[in-house]
């Protein structure tokens, strides 16, 4: 009851003291406080703190970052003033050079989320700051993203990857760098609902929201075509990518063929043909004996992404695939 009462008291006098509402604080996981703050006004808010119930009848002192705080602050639950981007890790102990009991971690996200720079934007127009890619169907997808450079430090916090309100389970990568994410539900089914992945990264005490919404079709992009041969010196062939789904024909793939000039790579536009076909061969019939033949696939009833090249240089009676 008494905790109770405190907390409420607490809670009158921060919006007294700092004229900003309660609303702007916000309980993103165990341990973790995330202040609000607009961008454009310097702020100073009045944040609560609770070392935990287990705890009420402790002599309860905090620290900040690992140090004591000037003036000494104690009582289990107290409230500290939090200016700009200057969050922390508050740590409670019993006493004053006591054990850790518990901790809070007050972190500062702007509001709007919109002026961020812990990660990097993908390079082309709207790729954004999280690429996703799965090689078929099945549900498995890897997301990645790249921290700029001046953020090398900053640590996923979180990751939130839902479906129609429904959670995907996801591993973080040893780099923290990346996902990898198993959709169980979606396999074979049409997609009603797109998936949504967001990143809370942090720097310091700075905290950014990345969000990244997409159909699985959107990013199915094949594997590269494996074992591509040339026989007769003009009649290519190639398999079908080994992480691609079976049955062959429910997930079917087209290929485009070109032929780009000797010494140019496959996405040059020094092409001498280029064509899309359905079938796993394709006869090159063109004049000139130095070529270099590429081939790539896509799924051909969603047209999404498509796989790397596979390519043979063909110069005269060498051939090199
Ligand atoms: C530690 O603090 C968190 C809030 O940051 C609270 O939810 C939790 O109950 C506390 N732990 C104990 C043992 O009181
Ligand atoms: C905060 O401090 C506690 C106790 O030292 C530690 O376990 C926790 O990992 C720290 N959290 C962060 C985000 O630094
Ligand atoms: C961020 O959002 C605010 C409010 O919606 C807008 O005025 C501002 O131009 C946006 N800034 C950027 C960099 O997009
Ligand atoms: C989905 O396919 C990928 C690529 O072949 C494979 O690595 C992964 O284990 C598969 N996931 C499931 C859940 O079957």
């Amino acid at each position: 009851m008494r905790a109770l009462f405190l907390i409420v008291l607490y809670a009158g006098l921060c919006s007294a003291s700092s004229g900003s509402n309660q609303e702007n604080i916000e309980t993103l996981m165990d341990n973790v406080l995330v202040l609000r703050v607009p961008y454009s006004l310097s702020t100073s808010v009045y944040v609560p703190l609770s070392c935990g119930e287990a705890y009420q009848n402790q002599p309860v002192f905090w620290k900040k970052n690992g140090e004591e705080i000037e003036p000494a602050l104690q009582g289990n639950q107290v409230k500290v003033l939090v200016e700009e981007m200057n969050g922390g890790n508050y740590t409670c102990h019993l006493g004053p050079d006591g054990e850790y009991l518990n901790h809070t971690v007050i972190l500062i996200q702007l509001d709007p989320d919109n002026r961020t720079v812990i990660l990097e934007e993908f390079p082309g127009e709207g790729r954004g700051h999280i690429y996703c890619s799965a090689p078929n169907y099945n549900g498995s997808f890897h997301c990645t993203w790249r921290r700029s450079a001046t953020r090398s430090n900053a640590a996923v916090l979180l990751v939130k990857a839902e479906r129609n309100s429904e959670k995907i389970p996801c591993e973080l990568d040893s780099d923290g760098s990346g996902i990898l994410c198993k959709d169980t539900n979606c396999p074979y089914k049409e997609e009603q609902h797109r998936v949504s992945i967001t990143i809370y990264i942090h720097s310091y005490s700075r905290l950014e929201a990345y969000t990244r919404t997409f159909y699985l079709r959107e990013i199915v992009r094949p594997g590269k075509l494996p074992n591509l041969i040339i026989t007769d010196g003009k009649v290519f062939s190639w398999n079908y990518p080994e992480s691609w789904e079976m049955p062959c024909t429910y997930f079917g793939l087209q290929y485009q063929v070109k032929v780009v000039q000797k010494g140019f790579p496959c996405h040059s536009k020094k092409e001498i043909m280029s064509e899309t076909i359905e079938k796993m061969t394709y006869e090159v019939k063109i004049k000139p004996n130095k070529y270099v033949f590429c081939v790539r696939a896509q799924d051909k009833y969603t047209n999404g992404p498509f796989s790397h090249w596979s390519h043979c240089i063909v110069d005269k009676h060498t051939e090199v695939c």
